[in-house]
């Protein structure tokens, strides 16, 4: 499974590709919004910035509904850097756009997926990444998990090339569900990936070691 932060905060951006385990990025206009990003030249800009910090898929999102504004955006965004992959809302224009994109060599993430149809109309249109929102699910009383069992599965029987990017992750176990779901990417906070790194028994594990570790120092 791939690992994606779900930020465009650049500081986080740099913290995870520090790692060594960042495969991409996915923003959103309320990520863009928190960091007080203004203008299509900063929008523009910012995209640029993370593209020159990680070497991976970027998602930029548009920022309109109807399908000519749509393609003109993401031809804007798509001429960035040859790694970012316009995300586009599960609307109809929005479907339209992803075929023409799909069909103009220009990569996609269909967003907003809330149901295993939108992510089948998705991938039939040809969309790169179909990204399954499960934390807003689970706060709405379903089973997010569910869903990416159930887009699995449709992809799997149906032979669609188009990952499975889950998002809207709350926690390091969201993650880990994702990976036993068979999930193809997941984009999570920062703060849900280093959740990953939590064990007390590590904690107490390594304090010990150290502790011994003096006697033969
Ligand atoms: O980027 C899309 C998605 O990850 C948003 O997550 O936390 O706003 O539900 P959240």
């Amino acid at each position: 499974m791939k690992f994606f932060i779900d930020t465009a905060n650049l500081d986080q951006i740099k913290e995870a590709q520090d790692l060594g385990i960042l495969d991409g990025v996915t923003t959103n206009p309320s990520l863009m919004a928190k960091e007080g990003i203004k203008g299509i030249d900063a929008v523009m800009k910012h995209y640029a910035d993370i593209c020159a910090i990680v070497d991976g898929d970027i998602s930029a999102e548009v920022v309109t509904t109807d399908f000519a504004t749509m393609i003109e955006e993401g031809k804007k965004f798509a001429a960035i850097n040859k790694n970012i992959v316009v995300k586009v809302p599960m609307i109809k224009d929005g479907i339209k756009a992803i075929k023409w994109f799909s069909d103009n060599g220009i990569r996609t993430n269909c967003t907003l997926i809330f149901s295993a149809g939108q992510a089948l109309l998705a991938a039939k249109a040809g969309a790169s990444y179909v990204s399954p929102f499960l934390g807003r699910i689970d706060d709405s009383g379903w089973d997010g998990m569910e869903l990416i069992y159930q887009i699995r599965g449709l992809f799997d029987i149906q032979g669609y090339k188009t990952e499975i990017l889950a998002a809207s992750i709350r926690s390091a176990l969201h993650i880990i569900k994702c990976a036993e779901a068979g999930a193809d990417v997941c984009t999570s906070p920062l703060e849900s990936i280093l959740g990953l790194l939590k064990h007390p028994l590590t904690d107490i594990g390594l304090a010990k070691f150290l502790e011994d570790a003096k006697k033969f120092a």
